[in-house]
């Protein structure tokens, strides 16, 4: 990990584990909490929100950076994902452009249940970015 020590990515996923406690999905049953660290040491976190409208569905980590834009941050140096049952939650697409934006250059740690964190970071899971320095 690049930003961060071992106890701060336990204490982001132990945040995710209970933000994913809240998420409201009712429709895929696949429960997601995300925990991001601030580049100013603020940690804020998100769940995934779905919509019987099913593709108005917001993801956990699109949640957790809007809740950090929403309170006054513009960059995370990490980012947590826990997946409450199944299959570890790899970020979608347009959760990557999204971590892409406001964390560039940061760590991204995926775990499910099983407890087993695997550690990327934003530019392994998209390279060569379409992002804000293009425009
Ligand atoms: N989901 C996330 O929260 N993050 C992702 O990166 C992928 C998918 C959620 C959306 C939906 O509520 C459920 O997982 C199944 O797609």
């Amino acid at each position: 990990m690049k930003h961060i020590n071992q106890a701060t990515s336990i204490q982001l996923l132990q945040l995710a584990r209970q933000a994913a406690d809240n998420a409201y999905a009712p429709y895929s049953k696949f429960k997601v909490g995300a925990a991001l660290l601030t580049d100013n040491g603020k940690y804020f976190t998100g769940c995934n929100v779905e919509n019987a409208s099913y593709g108005l569905t917001l993801c956990a980590e699109r949640n957790a950076i809007a809740n950090m834009v929403a309170n006054g941050h513009k960059k995370f140096v990490a980012l947590a994902i826990h997946a409450r049952e199944g299959t570890k939650c790899y970020p979608c697409g347009a959760c990557r452009q999204w971590l892409y934006e406001f964390g560039k250059d940061a760590d991204i740690i995926v775990e499910n249940d099983s407890l087993e964190p695997i550690v990327t970071s934003t530019i392994e899971l998209l390279p060569n970015a379409f992002g804000p320095e293009n425009l």
